[in-house]
């Protein structure tokens, strides 16, 4: 009786530790960008910084389109935007949110920055949306 009890209560704990370690693992980011992710690398790689990787599905679901594309001002076209490291430290772009305030600072390079080496400004593994973007 007393070893059976304390059989469950290792089992319990070692699902606990698989839980964990599987949210660890998925709050990793992703070196390869994802369907439909926005790859950004217009300055990066060309200034040492790894390509940046802008899931767009994954904001999409969090906010309104308009919040970005009209109220924030980007543009509905893949590399249409001239973002750079400055402007978003000012506040501007991705640094709207990206201050430590609406979500984690611009402190956080690799999470932005996560890219694999020599991969295109563009969208991946999706052709880009037809709307009102493409022109
Ligand atoms: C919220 C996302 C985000 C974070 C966090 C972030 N960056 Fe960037 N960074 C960008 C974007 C977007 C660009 C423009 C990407 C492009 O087109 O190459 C960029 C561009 C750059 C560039 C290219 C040169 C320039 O002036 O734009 C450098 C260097 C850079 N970042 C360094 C850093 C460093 C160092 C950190 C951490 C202190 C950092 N970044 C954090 C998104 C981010
Ligand atoms: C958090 C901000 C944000 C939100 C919310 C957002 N987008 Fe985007 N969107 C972007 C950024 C950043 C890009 C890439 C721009 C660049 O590469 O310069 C982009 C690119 C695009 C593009 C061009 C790429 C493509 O897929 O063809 C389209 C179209 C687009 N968005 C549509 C939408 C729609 C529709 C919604 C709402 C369902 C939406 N976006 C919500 C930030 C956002
Ligand atoms: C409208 C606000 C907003 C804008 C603009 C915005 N983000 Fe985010 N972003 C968020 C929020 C909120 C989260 C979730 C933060 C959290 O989980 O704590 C997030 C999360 C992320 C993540 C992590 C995704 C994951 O899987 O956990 C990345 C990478 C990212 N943003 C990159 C960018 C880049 C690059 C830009 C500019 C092109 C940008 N964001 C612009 C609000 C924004």
């Amino acid at each position: 009786m007393r070893s059976n009890s304390r059989l469950g209560f290792l089992s319990k704990r070692l699902c606990e530790r698989l839980v964990l370690i599987l949210i660890l693992a998925c709050g990793v980011p992703s070196a390869a960008a994802e369907y439909g992710d926005v790859v950004l690398n217009r300055l990066s790689e060309a200034n040492d910084m790894r390509p940046v990787i802008f899931p767009h599905w994954f904001h999409r679901v969090r906010f309104r389109c308009k919040v970005c594309h009209h109220e924030l001002g980007f543009e509905m076209r893949a590399g249409a935007n001239e973002i750079d490291m400055g402007k978003i430290i000012d506040g501007q772009y991705c640094g709207m949110c990206h201050n430590g305030q609406v979500a984690w600072s611009v402190d956080e390079c690799h999470l932005c920055h996560s890219g694999k080496p020599g991969l295109q400004t563009g969208i991946r593994g999706s052709n880009q949306t037809g709307g009102p973007g493409r022109w």
